[in-house]
């Protein structure tokens, strides 16, 4: 079975083809661990739970965003791959054929080394949606939620922060302020939960032309996440929340 991985040295990027004895069950990192051990010890790669657990294996795989610790080598062998537009679900034309797989960087982050993205700028957007509780604004006192609510909140809570939606998104390619989808999911996952009190200032967080009114809509986000959160699902809650917020504000 042939790879070919894109190489980043610092200065010259390039492809490098490497040819890798198939195990069955085997995932893309795995074979990134027998080329590294057997073929190339300076291929450079992020990896640490090795069971879609900790998000730091994001990659671009077959022009893709995908976990390598997730995706089996058998499964995306020859596939058909079809070009990721911007602009919704219309004929996309078909941009890879072949049993090769190919391995690049995860998308609209710099590359430091080979596959290896410096998450700096995601976890900037992160921080600035601030998705905590912040102490002044909480009760002193135990509170508690109903499962009703819980449900309404845990699957933004599945977040993993592996950036791949970040590196999906048509708006984060195009605009490196954006705040991202990985950022609005976790800001609406706080926003959400009845213990949370500072809505206002979180709606005021977002609630700008690189916050929520930037999304183009297109759900990418929500097609490459590998743990079924629905980013857009949240940008779109905060636009209905700001417009019924700012409506009250003008009838009073
Ligand atoms: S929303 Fe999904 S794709 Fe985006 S960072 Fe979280 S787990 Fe990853
Ligand atoms: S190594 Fe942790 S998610 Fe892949």
């Amino acid at each position: 079975m042939k790879f070919k991985i894109k190489r980043f040295d610092g200065e010259k990027t390039w492809f490098d083809n490497f040819e890798i004895k198939h195990k069955p069950h085997m995932s893309v990192l795995e074979a990134l661990f027998q080329i590294q051990d057997e073929q190339d010890t300076s291929l450079a790669f992020r990896y640490s739970c090795r069971g879609a657990v900790c998000g730091s294996c994001a990659m671009f795989i077959n022009k893709k965003q995908r976990l390598a610790c997730r995706t089996q080598v058998s499964e995306i062998a020859g596939e058909k791959v079809l070009a990721i537009l911007p602009y919704g679900p219309v004929a996309k034309p078909v941009i890879k054929t072949g049993d090769d797989i190919i391995v690049e960087p995860l998308p609209n982050l710099p590359v430091i080394k080979d596959l290896i993205v410096d998450m700096d700028p995601f976890f900037r957007h992160y921080e600035a949606v601030k998705p905590g509780f912040e102490p002044e604004h909480q009760e002193s006192k135990e509170a508690s939620m109903s499962q009703d609510d819980v449900k309404k909140v845990d699957r933004y809570a599945a977040c993993i922060l592996c950036a791949l939606c970040y590196g999906a998104c048509p708006v984060s390619a195009r605009d490196r302020d954006y705040l991202g989808p990985a950022a609005l999911a976790n800001a609406w996952r706080f926003y959400g939960d009845t213990r949370y009190h500072a809505k206002e200032e979180m709606l005021k967080r977002v609630n700008s032309k690189t916050g929520v009114w930037a999304c183009d809509e297109v759900y990418r986000c929500v097609e490459v996440c590998p743990k079924q959160v629905p980013p857009t699902n949240a940008i779109t809650g905060f636009m209905r929340k700001i417009i019924l917020h700012e409506m009250k504000h003008i009838f009073g």
